[in-house]
This record gives C-alpha cells, structure tokens and sequence, in this order.
C-alpha cells in the first residue's frame, strides 16, 4: 500500500474518498471528530497543488437523494476546518458533480453530494457497482482511499473504484492501519480490551478471535446482561440477547479454558425504565429486580475495572459502558474513559459510540495513544478478515 507522497498530484483531479459520517441533529453536527480526521491528507494535497474532489456517505438513504441526508452541513464545515472554500456539488455523479469538478483550480477543493444518494453504491451486484464506479472514475485521474471508517464497505467508492484509477492509501488510514497492526502484531502485555455497546451479537467476530490474543476481556454496556445471563442470572428488564446465549455461554468455557480473565459487572444502576430522569439505584449484577433494567456499570464495577486496567500495557476499547448520552447513565462509560486516561498503556478507542463519548463527556482527546474514526472497521480489522477497502489499496 503505498501512500499520497509517492502520487506525482499537481494539476491533477484526485478523488478523496473520505469518511464523512457524522452524527447530525437536524443541521446541527453534533460531533465533527470524522471531519476533522480528514483535514490533513485533503490539506496535503491542496498544498501539493491537486484539484481535490471529495467523496462521502452520510447514513444510510438506501440508493435515492434524501434531504436529510445531504452532505450540506458537512461541506460547510469542512470550508471552516479547511479555511478554504469548498464547492459543493448537489449530485454525485450528474451535471453538477462534473460542472463543479471542472471548473476546480490548483489547490481547489469540491465535495460531491452523499455517495449514498447512487443506488451503484452499495449494490450487491458487481456489475452495477461496476458502472457506477466507472461514472466516478470519469471525474477524477486520481484516487485516494481516506475513509477509514468505511473500508469494511464493498461498496463502489471504497472498492470498485481503485480498481480503475492510480492510487494510494490517505494519511488517516495510514495511521489507522499502523495502529491496528501494533494491537495485532506481537501487543505489549498484559494486552486488556474493553467492550461493551448494546449488542453482543455485533461483537461475535472479534469476541471470537480476541479470546486467543488477550489477558483479559472486561465487558460492560448492554452486552454484559446476556453475559450475566448466560451465567445463570436474573436481568430484569434489561437488555437480553436470548439467542445469543449459547454462542455466549461458548466464549465464557473458551476464557476459563484459555486462561483469559474475562470479568463482568458486579454491579449496576437499575432504572425503572429507560429514560434521562429515570429513578434508579445500584444493585448487584447478581441481584436486579424483576422490574427494573441495567443502564450502567456500578461504582464498584467501575473500581474493578479501573483496577484491571491499571497494569495493562495494551489497551483496546470498543463500546460504550452505559446510556452515556443519559448524563445520570454516563458515570460508567466516563470512569473507563478516565482510566484509560490515566494509564501509561498504549490506549486505543475503537471508534463509533466510545469515540463520540469521549468528546460529548468533554475529555481530553489526547489523554490517548489514538482515537480511531472506524468503529465497525477496527473491530472487523481486529476479527482478522479482509477488508475491501484495504485490499484494493494494497493491489
Ligand atoms: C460508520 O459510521 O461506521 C462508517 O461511516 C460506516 O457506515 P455504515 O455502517 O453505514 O456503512
């Protein structure tokens, strides 16, 4: 995989796909942390002389143009970021996208609208992605695959379109890829990873293949009740993955038998039900009332996690421990996230829900040896498959 200083760019059209999905409240981006993971490789080749053409998804519009799911807001801020002006194009691959790219000097940037809004896109059929990657390939001479996030996609942008055009990989997901690897590729230990999240069921893959890398696994968040579950506790109303509890019941035999320290919540914060101002009170993971469901991790699962991450070396967490966005529920999510803080390890965030934490709770970015902007991509890296957008890259 080579990467953007070895592309000879000036006065040359190079088509960034980037990662731009951000979570947005009405036009209002609440989190801008992808955006601004993508400023330093467009900066690059701006100042390399390139006319830059930008392309994202945001969401998922499912093939048709969908208001609310306009790039707009997006292209706005990264005018700001930038400090240069960005022209917008109000299609992806129609009139405008190629007016708009065009008319581009030197040093000029465009941001085409959502990828998303192209059936072609995310088609499950080769040939139709084919085509469409064809129409993008037209705009540009160049490629750049940026978008970390998205390199888990076999989608027209990410894998099709490097087929049919020089490229290289973007700084970010340089960075992204050297990260993965050091977590992968002989870890210092003791090597601990932290998930939690809503659903177990989007954990399978890397549970599976973490339980033969790491010292331990601590499991919070959503998660852990079918974990508590399967080890024959009661959860109330909390969230349960009933057929899950089998494959559940798998990962706890392999931990016992593989020496892996895998430990679960002790205690919780039991609301009444799911809500901001919801009445609730801590209760043993081994005790929650019937009428009564898990929004966080407890204070005292929040000291033992805090202590088994003490002499961690490597650290990896994915998944928020509690209803974080709920500030009554936040407590848990932002006692691991000051843990790893505090840690001399090497931290890395997996992405997604624990990266937005992070920011929304007001802590310091830097207090970690990376953030990754992939959530669904670091934790497919980490289950060992391939992932498209790096395989074309490396072709
Ligand atoms: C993400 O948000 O994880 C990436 O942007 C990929 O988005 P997707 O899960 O909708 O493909």
């Amino acid at each position: 995989m080579i990467g953007i200083d070895e592309l000879d760019v000036k006065g040359r059209r190079v088509f960034v796909r980037a990662d731009l999905n951000v979570p947005l409240d009405g036009e209002t981006i609440t989190d801008d942390g992808r955006i601004r993971a993508s400023v330093p490789t467009i900066r690059k080749l701006i100042e390399r002389g390139a006319k830059v053409v930008v392309a994202a998804h945001l969401g998922r519009p499912k093939g048709s143009p969908t208001p609310k799911y306009s790039l707009a807001p997006v292209s706005r801020r990264l005018a700001e970021l930038l400090g240069e002006d960005v022209a917008f194009a109000t299609d992806v691959v129609g009139d405008s996208a190629r007016a708009t790219v065009d008319a581009l000097q030197d040093g000029q940037v465009a941001l085409l609208e959502n990828l998303r809004f192209e059936p072609g896109e995310e088609s499950k059929d080769d040939s139709v992605r084919g085509e469409f990657a064809d129409r993008l390939a037209a705009l540009a001479e160049l490629y750049v695959g940026d978008g970390f996030g998205a390199v888990h996609r076999k989608h027209a942008s990410v894998y099709d379109l490097p087929k049919r055009l020089p490229h290289a990989a973007g700084d970010l997901v340089l960075a992204e890829v050297e990260v993965l690897k050091r977590l992968t590729e002989d870890p210092a230990r003791p090597y601990v990873v932290i998930l939690g999240g809503a659903k177990v069921s989007d954990k399978l893959g890397v549970i599976a293949n973490l339980l033969s890398k790491v010292d331990r696994l601590l499991v919070g968040g959503g998660m852990a009740y079918t974990f508590l579950k399967a080890q024959g506790h009661e959860v109330g109303k909390s969230l349960l993955q009933e057929d899950q509890l089998d494959q559940v019941r798998g990962f706890l035999d392999e931990a016992a038998a593989r020496g892996v320290e895998l430990v679960l919540p002790v205690d919780v914060l039991a609301a009444t039900h799911f809500a901001a101002d919801a009445p609730h009170e801590v209760v043993a993971s081994t005790a929650i009332p019937a009428d009564r469901e898990g929004l966080d991790i407890g204070p005292k699962t929040r000291e033992l996690f805090a202590s088994k991450l003490a002499d961690a070396r490597t650290v990896f967490w994915n998944g928020p421990m509690g209803v974080f966005e709920f500030e009554a529920f936040s407590g848990g999510t932002r006692a691991v996230a000051e843990a790893l803080i505090g840690s001399e390890a090497f931290t890395v965030v997996g992405g997604g829900d624990s990266a937005a934490a992070v920011r929304l709770l007001g802590l310091p970015e830097d207090g970690f040896s990376h953030i990754s902007t992939g959530g669904g991509a670091s934790l497919e890296y980490l289950e060992g498959k391939t992932l498209p957008g790096l395989a074309a890259l490396e072709e």
